[in-house]
């Protein structure tokens, strides 16, 4: 899908203020950053702006801080890391839209680059205040959103102040519409998507949109209990959600309608309990006994989702298929990630679980396209516009 708003290539940014919200949320212990993936995500625009002569002004949350100013929150680290990997100077403000921000903004020369504090240190900012969004946008002379993982939030630095600046997309909000848009819009066909995680109920909407428009949808993890339920089988003490057990059965029946071969598991790896050292056993779908839970999918099953991937021009991944952070139940996330790694198509890690396992697994270079978004793809995927993308100007 093109992305049919303006980005950095379509507005004049030489010589000028831009004010770049990026998503900098970033995992930290004890200060130190132990996965720099989103500020590595951001740098083909950041360079971009500093090669076209923009005066870069970063901005970005950390965490949820809650309107108080936390130094467990400060964005200082992320300022560090930047420099290291532009190998430039980058400048720390360490307010949002005080007197220190004010200043280095103002001194900034072209092609040189700046952050400021944690933007959450406001309360106005979740708020989507316009006096705030105002303030913001009165440091910059037009405004870039590359921060993917935040457009689904309309905050004062998303949606707020793209009504005061010339207000253009990234490369990396491209990137990821390019992808995924693309993947609902115009898959290379077979289109097949795998939907795991624990909840049904989170991800009713992105099953429901994907049923019309993928050819295979495969449903794995925690929900395929519910619908095991659903179908009259016996899931002994596995997670499931009564209240949803209708909407398993529409889905069921709406896949039969659009012609949608919808994949369950074929048998389940079970535990005695919730433990990685728990007792474990195999079992067929319609056979877990009481006081026993399904932890993962089972041998059967990788194969049968293998085989559902081989020859897909298009495959999309959000979920794992079991209790992965449990070695002995990762199994089936494990052969889930080497066969779409394998599968040749054109393959997408839509965010959240699935690419801690695709990362740790080693398979992240494999993939064409890795989300950076947990919330934002979701929504995305469900097919709701995101405002921190509407609010940017179109083509
Ligand atoms: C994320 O990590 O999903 C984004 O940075 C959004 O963070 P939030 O859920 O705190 O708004």
């Amino acid at each position: 899908m093109a992305l049919d708003k303006k980005n950095i290539d379509d507005i004049e940014v030489s010589g000028k203020r831009a004010l770049v919200r990026c998503d900098f949320n970033v995992p930290l212990k004890e200060g130190v950053i132990t996965s720099d993936k989103r500020i590595v995500a951001s740098l083909p625009t950041i360079r971009a702006l500093i090669k076209k002569g923009a005066r870069v002004i970063l901005c970005s949350h950390l965490g949820r801080p809650k309107g108080k100013a936390a130094p467990e929150f400060s964005l200082a680290p992320v300022a560090a890391r930047l420099s290291q990997l532009l190998e430039i100077p980058v400048a720390f403000a360490n307010d949002v839209v005080g007197e220190d921000a004010k200043a280095k903004a103002a001194s900034l020369k072209d092609g040189q680059v700046m952050l400021l504090e944690n933007l959450r240190f406001h309360k106005e900012e979740t708020d989507n205040d316009p006096a705030f969004a105002r303030q913001l946008a009165s440091l910059a002379e037009v405004y870039v959103n590359d921060a993917f993982g935040t457009a689904h939030r309309a905050h004062a630095s998303t949606e707020g102040v793209a009504r005061y600046l010339p207000a253009v997309c990234g490369y990396l909000i491209q990137k990821e519409i390019e992808f995924m848009g693309g993947a609902l819009d115009n898959p290379r066909r077979p289109f097949v998507a795998i939907l795991g995680g624990a909840k049904v109920s989170d991800k009713i909407g992105v099953i429901k949109n994907l049923l019309s428009k993928a050819d295979t949808l495969i449903i794995g993890g925690g929900m395929a209990y519910t619908f095991f339920k659903a179908q009259g089988r016996a899931i002994g003490n596995s997670l499931c959600e009564d209240d949803k057990l209708e909407v398993a059965r529409e889905i069921i029946s709406e896949a039969d309608k659009t012609g949608t071969r919808l994949l369950l598991p074929a048998d389940n790896r079970i535990a005695d309990r919730f433990a990685a050292d728990a007792e474990s056993k195999v079992c067929g779908n319609g056979d877990i006994p009481d006081g026993w839970m399904g932890m993962d999918i089972g041998p059967e099953t990788e194969i049968l989702f293998a085989e559902a991937l081989k020859g897909a021009g298009t495959v999309l991944w959000n979920g794992p298929m079991g209790v992965f952070e449990m070695e002995s139940f990762a199994g089936g996330t494990n052969a889930v990630a080497k066969a779409v790694a394998e599968s040749g198509a054109v393959s997408i890690i839509g965010g959240g679980d699935s690419v801690a396992a695709v990362t740790k697994l080693g398979y992240a270079d494999k993939m064409s396209h890795i989300s950076t978004g947990g919330g934002a793809s979701l929504e995305f995927l469900e097919g709701i516009e995101l405002p921190g993308i509407a609010a940017l100007l179109d083509k």
